[in-house]
């Protein structure tokens, strides 16, 4: 039997997503117990986590499992990426052993890899995530690569149905956010997507230049089709487009076009300082009521303001919560059972 991987939500067909949000709901609401008994994930950080390894640890021990989390390079060994390289340097062991070993001993395996300099038509591959779930014997799971951040998307399109009732034709903002240094595109891609397969009428608002891969866009845009949804536009005026809005996700990514370009990147950063969440932007949503996202760690008072954070629209701890919920419906669906 061939495996099933978890490297993007869109690998997984709409009535798929739809069971794995419907057994989220379920495991929220405490109707699911046990399920992953003597079940092992074990979990690779090539970059840290707060949210992404607490929560599946707690989702493995909460249902009978047990998670095992490596770190390569600080405490477990450092890996080598590259294929067909003289590892005569600091790796000293390569990721198609370690993916193999971890198979043996583990149900699942679940990966974190940011992306790592070079190009971003080479980071676009994800190469590590790709290789991991190569050479590896069991299902493996994305914990954020170059372009996807599978599980956060989950818990954003669990968080607005939450939050929001009926999403279909509803207004989603995914504003840029100046930030110290310039931040993968994983996450509002992810975003957006998620806000997509709820049918919700997308506007990315970013200062000019500030560009997502167009392939991604482009799946943003079909993605919304598809669930018979909205539209998808780009504009550059924050204020603009965040009038009305009854969710607005605040993010700060790099320009892809700027990829692996530290000081063009910095001067085209420095030009765009004023573009932050606020109290008054809040205001101007829908009603006065539009929900504020976010998938954290935030930057306060630079990506968003501390009214915004500390007041009543503001649903980032939840959205954080509902990591949990749906991680631990994927878990069950991937390799336990439900009863
Ligand atoms: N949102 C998220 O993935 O948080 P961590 O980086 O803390 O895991």
């Amino acid at each position: 039997m061939t495996k099933r991987d978890f490297l993007a939500v869109e690998d997984w067909s709409y009535e798929e997503v739809e069971a794995l949000l419907a057994l989220a709901t379920r495991v929220k609401r405490g109707e699911v117990v046990g399920g992953l008994e003597r079940k092992v994930l074990a979990m690779v950080f090539l970059d840290p986590s707060l949210r992404t390894r607490t929560s599946f640890e707690a989702g493995m021990f909460l249902h009978g499992g047990h998670a095992v989390v490596l770190e390569p390079g600080k405490g477990s060994w450092a890996l080598e990426t590259e294929d067909g390289v003289v590892m005569d340097r600091d790796t000293v062991e390569h990721v198609t052993e370690a993916a193999r070993v971890l198979g043996r001993y583990a149900d699942a395996l679940a990966v974190r890899a940011f992306p790592r300099g070079g190009d971003w038509p080479t980071a676009r591959e994800d190469a590590v995530l790709r290789q991991f779930a190569r050479h590896c014997e069991k299902p493996v799971i994305n914990l954020e690569s170059s372009r996807r951040h599978p599980c956060q998307e989950l818990a954003d399109a669990f968080t607005l149905r939450e939050k929001l009732g009926e999403t279909r034709g509803r207004k989603f903002v995914l504003t840029w956010a100046w930030h110290p240094k310039a931040l993968p595109t994983a996450v509002p891609v992810s975003a957006a997507l998620a806000a997509a397969r709820m049918g919700m009428d997308i506007t990315i608002a970013a200062p000019e230049g500030c560009d997502l891969d167009p392939e991604d866009v482009a799946r943003i845009q079909s993605l919304a089709r598809e669930a018979g949804g909205g539209r998808v536009s780009v504009v550059h005026d924050q204020a603009d487009a965040i009038a009305s809005a009854d969710a607005v996700y605040a993010k700060s990514w790099g320009p892809v076009s700027l990829y692996g370009q530290p000081e063009a990147q910095r001067a085209w950063f420095d030009r765009s300082r004023g573009w932050r969440l606020t109290a008054e932007h809040m205001r101007t949503t829908r009603g006065g009521k539009g929900i504020a996202m976010h998938c954290l760690p935030v930057r306060r008072n630079v990506e968003i303001d501390d009214a915004v954070l500390d007041g009543p629209q503001s649903v980032v701890v939840d959205e954080a919560e509902n990591r949990l919920h749906v991680q631990r419906a994927l878990l069950l669906s991937m390799i336990g059972s439900v009863r």
